[in-house]
């Protein structure tokens, strides 16, 4: 028996989802063992997602309707923000679905009602596409290195950021046309100021902090600088300098092992260090682990097609862990470890 989606927006990221399921449906078939059916599409504007070609009978303006019909199993949400996202996310987990979110202001601001939801109703919540799109980043902190200790994650986390910041030093382009590319490209937010004031890398870092230190982070718990402040003339001496400006995403343990500090801010990097080679929307994590050493990820960090995949890879996971009657019962560790924005003092 086919297991049925329920899909909450259809913008840049919902469009390709849908796209991929369409054109991948014997294969994720066989991968799952059981075929994926898209049983419904909740939207705000019907007549643009028609426009992206999407079947007029999938499409709902009830939301709330859609993730707590009896039929679906799992829900997608891609709608982002705060609400009604999580009062759609709590009610689908509460019908007993599965969630699959890109959400990471969600997940930053109020992660622990959802996760705690989800292990009180034993169904999954993942969140792959929510920090680094494409990229495989957080099951690999969450499982993978589950058994290790990690001291450092330092990221280029924001692809719109990056963009703006690699096209000033490449090109000497100005700021704001470089903004414009970056959204008509769809890296950007629908309100780019959360991309360019260093609120999106903030929500991701928190959502990092969080897996690799194991205790509970919150977005208002990181020290936040954007990247409006950066100037022509600072990209150039930085360059006299050899270095490269980019805004990194900084959690790290203090080194007697008491706090964490978690912040995101420019910074001038020497251009031999391995972030300073990342351009475009392209991101990039280093994990600095006790027994792994020092581990890369990178990878497309922005945009519709890359986060679709990350989204498809976590419907996949908890489709095989339906099917097995389980479910990951994350957000319960909490290590104690204060959190200070700047780290230590
Ligand atoms: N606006 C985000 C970025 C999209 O530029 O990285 C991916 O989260």
């Amino acid at each position: 028996m086919a297991l049925k989606v329920a899909l909450l927006g259809c913008g840049v990221v919902g469009s390709q989802v849908v796209r991929l399921l369409n054109e991948q449906s014997r294969e994720l078939a066989e991968r799952i063992g059981t075929p994926l059916e898209i049983g419904g599409i909740a939207v705000r504007r019907p007549d643009r997602a028609r426009a992206a070609g999407v079947a007029r009978e999938l499409l709902t303006t009830d939301a709330m309707g859609l993730v707590t019909r009896d039929d679906i199993d799992l829900v997608v949400e891609v709608i982002g923000g705060i609400e009604p996202a999580r009062s759609l996310i709590l009610a689908a987990i509460k019908s007993g679905k599965s969630v699959v979110t890109a959400n990471k202001a969600l997940l930053a601001e109020d992660g622990a009602t959802v996760f705690a939801a989800a292990r009180a109703a034993g169904v999954d919540v993942y969140y792959e596409a929510s920090v680094a799109g494409a990229i495989p980043l957080l099951r690999p902190l969450r499982d993978s290195l589950a058994g290790d200790r990690v001291n450092r994650v330092l990221g280029i986390v924001n692809g719109t950021t990056n963009y703006i910041l690699d096209r000033m030093d490449t090109l000497g382009a100005g700021f704001a046309e470089s903004l414009e590319e970056a959204q008509a490209l769809g890296y950007a937010e629908a309100d780019p100021t959360a991309d360019v004031e260093g609120f999106d890398a903030a929500a991701k870092a928190a959502i990092l902090a969080r897996l690799a230190f194991h205790t509970p982070v919150t977005a208002a718990d990181v020290h936040r600088e954007g990247i409006t402040e950066v100037s022509a003339a600072d990209i150039a001496s930085a360059k006299a300098m050899g270095c490269v400006v980019k805004l990194l995403a900084i959690c790290q343990r203090s080194a007697d092992d008491s706090s964490i500090g978690v912040r995101v801010h420019p910074v001038m990097l020497p251009r031999e260090h391995p972030l300073a080679s990342v351009k475009g929307a392209y991101n990039a994590v280093f994990v600095e682990a006790e027994s792994a050493g020092r581990l890369m990820f990178y990878g497309a960090g922005a945009g519709g097609v890359p986060t679709a995949s990350a989204v498809l890879g976590d419907l996949v996971a908890v489709a095989r862990n339906r099917l097995a009657r389980t479910f990951v019962a994350d957000g319960q560790a909490d290590s104690g470890l204060p959190v200070h924005p700047m780290g230590e003092t």
